[in-house]
């Protein structure tokens, strides 16, 4: 589903991504772990088309590379950003139908006017919105606002957002950050569910919980360098990623 030749990311003398190549299978979970500063968010930014790179990106088989943020949102990249945005002031529904954006058909006029083709699309944007709020099962809280909601419910709309424009993968940057253990289990499940649903899910996660547990493929980076990949299984026994990361051992359940 998605191929990265030889990403390299300078930033003025830092090498933040260094000649990566790696594939993320169609209908898993991979998981891009490594420790602080390792590069991690570079290269989702390097796959978003956030920041210049060396190599190549395919996505599901089309070279990527020099489009822009937009069109590789429209050849099926979702993504959601290390910093969670949501708009405290507005309803669930309303944050996730401004995932919709980059799908709406309509322009300024037609705002204006309210013409049938803006309703038509609102509409559009309104059923997707609903049905990604009952694959992540909260349909119930569609009309509450979303400030008054528990940061883990946040968190839901941030990834709800990100699948509004049905993306073939989903670029999760660390969606576990300040969850509590309960919170980031029920996360973990909608992760799964996203998944079985077809959609392939590349995750960037400090919980290693999580990552153990979810995770069809694990690629581990240090200093921009891919260092392992494999299971968690293998990932966990590889010497150099105990060293540069895990610290200690660590056992797979
Ligand atoms: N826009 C930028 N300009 C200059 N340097 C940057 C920029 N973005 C990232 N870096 C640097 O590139 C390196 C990789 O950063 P990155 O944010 O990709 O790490 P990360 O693996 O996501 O870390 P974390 O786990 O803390 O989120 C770091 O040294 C960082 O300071
Ligand atoms: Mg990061």
């Amino acid at each position: 589903m998605l191929k990265l030749e030889n990403i390299s990311v300078r930033f003025s003398g830092l090498v933040a991504v260094d000649n990566l190549t790696m594939e993320v299978k169609d209908k898993t979970i991979h998981s891009l772990i490594g420790p602080n500063g390792a590069g991690k968010t570079t290269v989702f930014n390097a796959i978003s088309g956030l920041v210049k790179h060396d190599g190549r990106v395919l996505l599901d088989g089309k070279d990527i590379t020099h489009l822009p943020v937009h069109k590789r949102v429209y050849h099926g990249l979702g993504r959601s950003f290390q910093n969670i945005i949501i708009f405290k002031y507005m309803t669930v529904l309303q944050n996730l139908m401004i995932g919709y954006h980059s799908k709406l058909q309509y322009n300024h006029f037609d705002e204006i006017v309210y013409t049938n083709r803006f309703t038509l699309e609102e509409r559009k944007a309104r059923l997707r919105a609903i049905e990604v709020a009952d694959l992540l099962g909260i349909k119930t809280i569609l009309g509450v606002y979303a400030g008054t909601l528990p940061y883990g419910f946040q968190k839901l709309i941030d990834v709800g957002r990100a699948l509004m424009t049905e993306p073939k993968i989903l670029l999760l940057d660390e969606p576990a950050a300040g969850l509590t253990e309960k919170e980031s289990d029920i996360l973990k499940e909608k992760i799964i569910r996203i998944r079985d649903n077809g959609i392939t899910v590349f995750l960037i996660e400090h919980d290693m919980r999580m990552v153990l547990d979810i995770s069809d493929r694990i690629t581990v980076i240090n200093f921009g360098k891919k260092i392992a990949e494999g299971t968690a299984q293998d990932v966990v026994n590889n010497e150099e990623v105990i060293k540069a990361y895990l610290g200690t051992a660590v056992t797979v359940q």
